[in-house]
């Protein structure tokens, strides 16, 4: 290319002021059509870089070429105008790469703007809220009851002596719940130790404990060795009452299970005592509670009875007192256990007891 601004301005032939304002006005209007701000934004960084490089370089850029070849050797009565028009030429030259500089700062500030800008809109990540266990919801249900009417909540070890499941219970060796058919037996301790088959053995405990009174109810799994259907498993979840002080009769004991059942199955609930057997206990009762589905007419929950086994209890027998030191001549109680897991079945109508304990998210979100 014939590049101008590689010659003096005696080889290209200008010699008068208006020569040289046009020749210098060509050189603007190179600038300008090279439209500086549209290239900057188009390439950004690098291309203004180059432009003012190509423009403003000190050693080739277009003004210092100007500079060497127009105005040093000019001749002195065009000196002045040569001078002046590069100042114009080198002012504006610097006012548009600024104002292109200006313009890049921006777009890349609007660009990172957008790209941070947090879409609120956006569909958020879900995190679904749990339930509480049919077994923890049926126990926290027990607890309000029991303890609206006095009692306090404590829990015992699921690993137990013979000494605390059987022998403190009255119950003595030839007992059926002894049999080994019923009682997991821990192999290879020292001396011997089970799985609690109830509650109970929480009684003894807390009255070697505490001088009476005694108002507790024991939470907690016990193991009987079985084979699992849809009515059993190898453990199961109890709730056991303890009542002892020196003036609780058989109608405080009738009172309570009444109260616990209106609570628990509806306030039009009736129960009814069945004499049963249990070796700590003297008399024992099997609890029934009129069937909260059809109100005693008799359905299929009831099978035609119109009555639910609730659970078992009884009078503390004196003969347990023997092994707490409590004065059997001085105090009474009463005591029941009861079956959770059969209890929160009865209330859900739920008819398969592994699906308590199988964990399918399907069937325990259910009971919200
Ligand atoms: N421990 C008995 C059982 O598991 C239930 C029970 C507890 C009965 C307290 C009477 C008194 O079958």
């Amino acid at each position: 290319m014939n590049d101008p601004t590689t010659k003096t301005l005696a080889e290209l032939g200008i010699s008068t002021p208006d020569g040289v304002s046009k020749l210098f006005a060509d050189v603007c209007q190179q600038f300008d059509n090279q439209n500086i701000g549209q290239i900057a934004l188009a390439g950004g960084e690098n291309r203004w870089e180059e432009q003012r490089g190509t423009w403003l370089g000190r050693r080739s850029g277009v003004l210092s070429l100007i500079t060497d070849n127009w105005l040093k050797p000019a001749p002195p009565e065009l000196k002045r105008v040569v001078g002046q028009e590069l100042n114009k030429l080198k002012a504006h030259v610097e006012a548009m790469l600024e104002e292109a500089r200006v313009q890049i700062d921006a777009a890349a500030d609007q660009a990172a703007t957008a790209r941070e800008k947090i879409d609120l809109s956006l569909p958020g990540i879900q995190r679904p809220i749990g339930t509480r266990h049919l077994v923890r919801q049926t126990y926290e249900e027990l607890f309000r009851i029991f303890l609206s009417i006095g009692f306090s909540v404590v829990e015992g070890p699921e690993i137990e002596t013979p000494y605390y499941n059987f022998e403190a219970l009255n119950i003595p060796e030839h007992h059926p719940a002894r049999d080994n058919m019923d009682t997991f037996y821990i192999a290879g301790s020292r001396s011997p130790h089970l799985l609690r088959t109830h509650t109970s053995p929480m009684q003894i405990r807390t009255m070697e404990k505490q001088p009476p009174p005694v108002r507790i109810v024991v939470p907690g799994k016990v193991y009987r060795r079985d084979n699992p259907d849809a009515t059993h498993g190898y453990m199961f979840h109890q709730i056991e009452g303890l009542a002892v002080d020196t003036d609780i009769t058989f109608c405080d004991f009738k009172g309570t299970v009444d109260h616990f059942a209106r609570e628990f199955l509806g306030p039009k609930t009736k129960t009814r005592l069945r004499p049963s057997y249990f070796p700590f206990t003297e008399p024992s009762a099997e609890v029934d509670a009129s069937c909260h589905m059809c109100g005693g007419s008799g359905c299929r929950v009831c099978k035609q009875s119109g009555w639910i086994e609730l659970f078992g209890a009884g009078m503390v027998n004196p003969a347990v007192y023997g092994f707490v030191n409590y004065d059997p001549q001085r105090l009474s109680g009463f005591a029941f256990g009861m079956g959770v897991d059969r209890l929160a079945m009865l209330k859900y109508g739920v008819t398969e007891v592994p699906l308590l304990f199988q964990n399918d998210v399907r069937f325990l979100g259910q009971f919200p």
